[in-house]
């Protein structure tokens, strides 16, 4: 870490702004072909912090995380991460988690850290749809239970941002705070691919930009209501940098 932090200091002091590349669901298997390495090596060129934002192992299998761990070893600048549906699925995310964190990933459940002068703020988020079409908290107590972890994530949301003291902020989650950029995934699926409630709680901030995934095949750019630049950064949705990796400068 202390090699990650020289470098991006280097970068800040050179430019002023901070540069953060962006890329969600890496989706790490444990017979990968490809490994991520050389992304992470490239990267390290290209800005001054590297942001996951979740879905990092594709079946939240402890030795998928391990190799993430490895191939992180690429990577010279400090890395800052959320967790996605799919590192919950073996019922191993504390593994997972642990991991990551030795690896010295920054990973933000309902926390915040600062990384030069910029704040992140990171929770995973939930579903529940969009707009006044979200799903309401009426009915059987699945239904309800289902409801309050969304509500419950937004309120982390909320928690989380109250500690920033910083002048600029990123807010990294795995689900998608806005419908605009998961526009192009099937309109049956909106419903599972986030929700609205993250939105409200970000315009009630001052926040210089959103990172989301999960949507696999949603767009690169939205806003929220209050303006909030919002980027879907899943690895396989087009951006302008032609590369898997959205870059930023905040
Ligand atoms: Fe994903
Ligand atoms: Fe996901």
């Amino acid at each position: 870490m202390a090699e990650r932090n020289k470098a991006a200091t280097a970068k800040v002091e050179n430019g002023g702004t901070v540069r953060i590349a962006a890329v969600g669901d890496l989706h790490v298997r444990e017979d990968a072909q490809a490994s991520c390495r050389d992304l992470f090596g490239e990267v390290s060129h290209e800005a001054d912090v590297l942001v996951l934002t979740g879905d990092l192992t594709n079946l939240g299998k402890p030795r998928e995380a391990e190799i993430l761990a490895e191939d992180l070893r690429a990577c010279a600048i400090p890395v800052v991460a959320v967790l996605g549906n799919h590192d919950y699925e073996s019922g191993a995310v504390e593994d997972v988690a642990h991991i990551l964190r030795q690896a010295g990933v920054h990973l933000l459940d309902g926390q915040t850290t600062e990384i030069k002068d910029v704040g992140f703020v990171g929770v995973k988020g939930f579903i529940g749809g969009f707009g006044s079409r979200m799903l309401g908290s009426f009915g059987e107590p699945a239904i309800k239970a289902m409801v309050a972890e969304s509500v419950s994530e937004s309120m982390r949301l909320e928690n989380a941002m109250r500690q920033v003291r910083t002048e600029r902020t990123l807010v990294v989650l795995h689900y998608a705070p806005v419908v605009e950029t998961v526009a192009g995934e099937p309109l049956e699926i909106f419903p599972f691919l986030g929700s609205s409630r993250l939105a409200e709680t970000i315009d009630r901030f001052k926040v210089s930009a959103v990172v989301h995934g999960h949507a696999h095949r949603g767009v690169y750019e939205g806003r929220t209501p209050g303006g909030a630049p919002v980027y879907n950064v899943a690895m396989h949705v087009a951006k302008p940098t032609g590369r898997p990796y959205a870059l930023l400068e905040i």
